[in-house]
């Protein structure tokens, strides 16, 4: 399985490069809509410092996804599938494809995010900078992977994975940043209830964001193994069942958060919150890595 899927390096820094890309949309849509949204006098005084929070993990996530560019350019030319010889003409043979220049393309608008969101006090031109490199964001999976590769389909497939993409990052990773704050608000005073509204200023999107990522995901695997046309490949169908029985896991752990924002509580239990909102972004990680594998892997047999 893991050979197949283009071997340990590969799924690793594949999985890495999906963590930053859901890194970079949660951190952002965490600073312009639940920072936004979250109401209540504990916020206010704050409003301006979760949203540099928010920014600060999307320019973490740019950084790492514009670092892997070369690493994954490597390992792809390395990869046993591809001819030997010295390693430069391989990498650059490796760019010039169609899939080395997505990388690079990924790579630059990880940089145009990271720059807008640095100097984003400056003037406006860097907040359309920004959403200049999000958009690029959440189509380059689409070209990495398997969607710009169906032969029948490719429109509809990039349209569906680029929605499936903005829908997991938008959930998951705004999770993430909730995740990072539970932890630094465990000792600060005002640190409940300035959780509590976040929480229920999230639950609205998380919700939008996993029908969508539900319904986009279930589209996106009828694209991939739909029959008649072929055999599904049974690594394929199996690592897909997997992802989705953790997704069912990630969204029960998240629906204990669901009931607090639902009661609209004042204020929660620091020290829990921060416990179950871990247990969630570690599963969201797992899933993340199974993602990882599903990509490399061929869906039909
Ligand atoms: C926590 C929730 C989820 C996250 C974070 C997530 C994340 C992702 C990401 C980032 C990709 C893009 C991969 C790429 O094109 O490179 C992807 C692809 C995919 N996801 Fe999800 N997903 C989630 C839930 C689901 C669910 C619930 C389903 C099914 C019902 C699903 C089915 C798929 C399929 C079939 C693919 C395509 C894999 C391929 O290109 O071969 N995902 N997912």
């Amino acid at each position: 399985m893991i050979e197949s899927a283009g071997g340990l390096f590969a799924i690793a820094l594949r999985g890495a490069s999906l963590l930053g890309t859901i890194a970079v949309i949660g951190g952002w849509v965490f600073s312009q809509f639940v920072v936004v949204r979250a109401a209540g006098p504990a916020v206010e005084p704050y409003r301006g410092s979760l949203a540099q929070f928010g920014n600060r993990l999307a320019m973490a996530g740019a950084a790492l996804i514009a670092a892997l560019m070369l690493p994954r350019a490597l390992v792809q030319a390395l990869a046993p599938a591809t001819p030997t010889g010295p390693t430069g003409p391989l990498v650059l043979a490796v760019l010039q494809s169609a899939w080395g220049i997505a990388l690079m393309l990924q790579a630059l608008a990880a940089a145009m995010v990271f720059a807008g969101l640095r100097f984003a006090n400056v003037s406006r031109r860097y907040t359309r900078l920004t959403e200049a490199g999000i958009a690029v964001l959440l189509v380059a999976p689409a070209f990495l992977g398997h969607a710009a590769a169906d032969p029948d389909r490719a429109l509809t497939s990039i349209i569906v994975n680029t929605l499936h993409v903005a829908a997991a990052g938008g959930w998951i990773g705004a999770l993430l940043v909730l995740t990072l704050l539970a932890r630094t608000l465990r000792s600060r005073d005002h640190g409940g209830p300035l959780l509590a509204s976040l929480i229920v200023a999230f639950h609205p999107l998380a919700l939008a964001g996993a029908g969508t990522v539900f319904a986009t995901g279930l589209a996106t695997a009828w694209l991939r193994m739909g029959a008649p046309e072929g055999i599904a490949n049974a690594t394929y169908s199996g690592l897909f069942v997997i992802k989705v029985v953790l997704v069912f896991v990630t969204g029960a752990v998240g629906a204990s958060h669901a009931k607090l924002a639902k009661r609209r509580v004042a204020t929660v239990d620091r020290a829990a919150i921060a416990r179950t909102l871990l247990g969630e972004a570690l599963l969201a990680v797992l899933v993340l890595l199974v993602t990882a594998v599903l990509t490399g892997t061929a869906p039909i047999a």
